[in-house]
């Protein structure tokens, strides 16, 4: 999906913002590390640019949080682990469709938020990565996706609908007559809340839903962020001012 923010940034200039976003995070990637590699455009840039690091010598293993980045992840030779009991992560890193300065997120445009979440709860340090148009003061502008078991998408519909979300099943972009699945072969559908004012009370509600599987709200999860403001990478904590990414040589 498209973020609605798109508009406001050029696409090669946000395609640009996104390389570089991972250029800054892949620098403190070390030698030994288990990876979560996340899903979406400004992933796939990071996960290039690891591939280069690991032809180059450097030694991790990864899990990624889609089939799609699966399959790039071996095609840049990066080591794959396979799901397993104890499995945690040293870092994982994955793009956002907003993130606010609390670093509360919405993800799953790509349609992976339930590996996503899965992988980066599981995860010591989330790390996201994002062009300049993903930060908001406020979450909602960007539809919130849910995963749905199928069987229940219309009482899904109907709750949601009550809660404000504008809920709309989401379409393939090759064939928009069908509809799209995610990989674990449940429906997605896109809440148009426009703004979220109250987040964590909004994920406690959305949880209480029979049928949603996870929503994209990820809420306490990030560690920090790198984001392109005026062409520089800058670190973001949660709540604190930006510093340049550049101040930091191991994890922010
Ligand atoms: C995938 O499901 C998403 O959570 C992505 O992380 C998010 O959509 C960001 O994608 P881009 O990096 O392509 O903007």
């Amino acid at each position: 999906m498209t973020s609605p923010n798109a508009p406001t940034l050029p696409p090669q200039q946000q395609d640009h913002e996104k390389a570089q976003a991972a250029a800054a995070a892949v620098r403190w990637v070390r030698d030994g590390m288990v990876l979560g590699l996340g899903t979406g455009t400004t992933a796939a840039h990071f996960i290039r640019q690891l591939g280069e690091k690991v032809r180059a010598g450097l030694k991790v293993q990864g899990l990624a949080t889609s089939l799609a980045s699966e399959a790039l992840a071996k095609e840049v030779g990066i080591p794959l682990l396979e799901p397993r009991r104890g499995l945690t992560f040293d870092l994982a890193i994955d793009g956002a469709d907003e993130l606010d300065p609390q670093l509360r997120l919405i993800k799953g445009g790509g349609g992976a938020l339930l590996r996503e979440k899965t992988l980066e709860t599981a995860s010591r340090y989330l790390l996201v990565i994002a062009d300049s148009s993903k930060l908001v003061p406020q979450l909602g502008r960007f539809p919130l996706p849910l995963e749905v078991v199928p069987f229940s998408l219309p009482w899904v519909l109907d709750a949601v609908e009550k809660l404000g979300g504008a809920p709309v099943p989401r379409m393939r972009k090759d064939d928009p007559t069908a509809s799209y699945y995610s990989d674990q072969k449940n429906l997605l559908v896109d809440c148009h809340f426009q703004t979220i004012a109250d987040p964590e009370g909004l994920a406690v509600r959305l949880k209480t839903i029979p049928g949603i599987v996870e929503h994209g709200l990820f809420l306490g999860l990030a560690q920090a962020a790198i984001i392109i403001q005026d062409g520089q990478a800058q670190v973001l904590r949660p709540g604190e001012a930006a510093r340049p990414a550049a101040e930091f040589s191991e994890l922010p």
